[in-house]
């Protein structure tokens, strides 16, 4: 999988993909994430990628013409199944989408600032929209951040255990049974017994009622899910 990450505030993005689990898919070779900077593609001479709002009102507005400029460049070298833009207007993000996403081959990740990017962006030169979640954030770059690292993990090889992300909360509408690891007794909080049994077949049977319990108790309408 190959995903561009186009913004105007590259630093801001650039910790989630040196460390841990993506770092460690892109060392593999199994992702490459190119975070480019929008300010190269600026026309004038301050390098400005925003500009006051037509109308007036408080708030820059992300220019066209650099986003589309890079998009040409980029799109002349691949060709790419989706362009994103980051939006608390767009689709909530889910593990079903994730799950999608993680299918495609290239993907790009457009981050709006200030105010958002010019309407003309939205109407001409992206896919589709997605956001992680109904609050606004500062810019899209933390949300790009949440949905690399929530497709780039799904990717095969990525995660050393195979099957963990397939036993992920949301993947079968349930919430993760609760996990525990050395020492079995602390403050005399002790493990619950049939996972020191080595009983697998009662265990995968204990984990499974946990993880009902839990859903039942904290996300009941995830079991009404199809
Ligand atoms: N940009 C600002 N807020 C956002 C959100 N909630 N999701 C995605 N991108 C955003």
């Amino acid at each position: 999988m190959h995903i561009d990450i186009l913004t105007c505030l590259p630093k801001l993005i650039e910790s989630p993909f040196s460390d841990s689990i993506l770092k460690r898919a892109q060392a593999k070779g199994l992702v490459t994430v190119n975070i480019i900077d929008l300010r190269q593609y600026a026309t004038n001479k301050h390098r400005t990628t925003d500009d006051y709002a037509f109308g007036g009102g408080a708030g820059m507005v992300m220019m066209i013409e650099p986003i589309d400029n890079c998009l040409t460049e980029l799109k002349s070298k691949r060709t790419y199944d989706d362009i994103i833009y980051m939006s608390p207007d767009g689709q909530r993000l889910s593990q079903p989408l994730a799950n999608e996403l993680s299918l495609k081959k290239n993907l790009i990740l457009l981050c709006g600032h200030y105010k958002g990017v010019d309407e003309r962006v939205r109407e001409h030169l992206i896919t589709r929209e997605i956001s992680i979640g109904d609050y606004v954030l500062s810019g899209g770059e933390l949300a790009a951040a949440v949905v690399a690292d929530a497709v780039v993990r799904l990717i095969p090889g990525v995660l050393s255990d195979e099957t963990s992300a397939l036993s992920d909360s949301f993947q079968d509408n349930l919430i993760a049974p609760p996990v525990y690891t050395r020492p079995a007794e602390y403050k005399g909080w002790k493990v619950p017994d049939v996972l020191l049994s080595g009983h697998q077949a009662r265990i995968e049977e204990w984990r499974h009622d946990q993880a009902l319990e839990r859903t039942q108790k904290r996300r009941p309408e995830l079991l009404q899910k199809p």
